[in-house]
């Protein structure tokens, strides 16, 4: 096999080309043709068991429960979200689209948590009709609306309340800031002498007799490989459950840690493992608890990205090949080689929109030629649509290669477009030698079809 940032299921063929469970990546372009989304679902299943199997351990150790939500946001098919809910996951959503997509999927109400720091009465009353295990909120507004909305239905809607606890994460490191400037969840700062706006939030959520604080929700980054931000949030919403304690008499069940486990995207990049992290958090709430007197809750977490992310690739045909001389800054030239594949900016706007470095691989055969410093580049009209910034394929790269980008099951499909007027590729799921369509190619008659002339 062929190791991180791939899937699981990927190795090289004896001739060279790449096989994702069993399946020729030459075959599944033949049939799908490029760009595709593959999907390695034994990887997926996995690594969705080994997030939920290494909580439960390390927070069972403890003496306390944990459940694991899947973030949709990632990616989310109807057959993925089954795939979750068969391996003991339940389902994060933030949309009405999302909860959509987890209920065709059959995954009970109870099972399913909505997100969103601007959610509409349309969305709420789905999931207070759906009856969704949690509703997490995000402003003293939408408490508001959500209990209006649950005393029209003549039901009390189970909430959490979102807070920022002033630590962010992503990448290597983690910073703690007192007052947030961005737009999810509530402060627990208060500003000098008032009272937080996490606190008031929670006080009011408990006056309403519409609603049942469940809990409350921390959420600080993504792609996050240092676990120490992780521990920071846990103890700052330990405390201010503690303090609603106190203020109200009301100990409240849960917490959830939000989503944000970084993963391997280049060889040599080591992903956060979820045992290791799992018993750091579970030892240092735990820990915490004991300083406060408090007993420990009931936890959750929403990883996306670390379930589907290393599951997944995009398979591209390569267009054009053109060597081309740039300067470098001590004023040497060197020649970089842009390789041009059939999608782009549209399929994975995230090496546009964040700088996310990949890694690529020609997979349709082997070659034995030297290797020389590519940029992988889409087909858009704008010269940030690059795919891969910087990798070493080799010298003899053609028209017609198959090249695979590794590691894009997250975030990529999610986050597609049609800019250009693409049609978005298909969504191709591989298990045990076969292949299945999990969401098709969209057509040109699907993009004019929603063009009322
Ligand atoms: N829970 C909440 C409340 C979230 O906001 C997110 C991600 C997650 C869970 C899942 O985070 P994950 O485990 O996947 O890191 N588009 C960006 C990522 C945005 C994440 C937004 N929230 C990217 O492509 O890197």
């Amino acid at each position: 096999m062929t190791g991180a940032p791939w899937s699981t299921g990927v190795g090289r063929l004896p001739d060279g080309a790449l096989a994702v469970a069993g399946v020729d990546v030459r075959d599944l372009v033949a049939e799908h043709g490029t760009p595709a989304y593959v999907l390695d679902e034994a990887d997926f299943r996995m690594r969705a068991h080994a997030y939920r199997t290494a909580f439960e351990a390390a927070f069972g150790a403890v003496g306390a429960g944990v459940d694991v939500y899947y973030a949709g946001k990632a990616l989310l098919t109807v057959a993925v979200a089954r795939w979750a809910r068969e391996e003991g996951l339940r389902v994060d959503t933030a949309s009405s689209g999302e909860l959509a997509v987890a209920l065709r999927a059959e995954v009970p109400g109870a099972e399913i948590g909505l997100h969103g720091n601007n959610k509409s009465d349309a969305e709420i009353l789905r999931a207070l009709d759906a009856g969704v295990g949690r509703i997490i909120v995000d402003s003293l507004v939408e408490i508001e609306r959500v209990a209006r909305l649950a005393g029209e239905r003549g039901v009390v809607a189970p909430v959490m309340v979102r807070v920022t606890t002033g630590v962010h994460a992503g990448g290597h490191e983690y910073i703690a800031t007192a007052h947030e400037d961005q737009k999810f969840g509530l402060s627990v700062n208060a500003a000098d002498g008032a009272e937080s706006p996490a606190m008031a939030a929670l006080l009011e959520v408990l006056k309403h007799p519409e609603l049942r604080l469940l809990g409350i929700h921390s959420h600080i980054g993504s792609q996050i490989l240092d676990p120490d931000g992780f521990e920071a949030a846990a103890r700052v919403v330990l405390r201010l459950r503690a303090d609603l304690s106190e203020r109200s008499g009301v100990l409240v069940d849960e917490v959830d840690l939000g989503g944000g486990y970084g993963i391997a995207y280049l060889p040599g990049d080591v992903a956060l493992d979820p045992e290791r992290v799992a018993k750091d958090i579970a030892q240092s709430v735990s820990g915490v608890c004991q300083e406060l007197g408090t007993s420990l809750p009931r936890f959750s977490i929403e990883p996306g990205r670390a379930i589907v992310g290393p599951a997944g690739l995009t398979l591209y045909t390569v267009g054009t090949v053109k060597p081309v001389t740039v300067s470098a800054d001590d004023g040497a030239d060197f020649t970089r080689t842009y390789v041009s594949v059939d999608g782009g900016m549209s399929d994975n706007i995230r090496p546009a929109l964040y700088g996310a470095a990949y890694h690529a691989e020609i997979v349709g055969r082997s070659s034995a030629a030297e290797t020389v410093l590519a940029r992988v580049v889409g087909k858009h009209c704008e010269s940030g649509d690059i795919v891969v910034h910087e990798v070493q394929l080799p010298a003899d790269v053609r028209a017609g290669d198959l090249l695979a980008v590794a590691a894009t099951g997250a975030y990529g499909r999610s986050m597609a477009s049609n800019y250009n007027m693409l049609p978005r590729p298909p969504v191709l799921a591989v298990s045990d030698g076969a292949s299945r369509v999990l969401v098709r190619r969209e057509t040109e008659d699907d993009l004019l079809g929603l063009d009322q002339g």
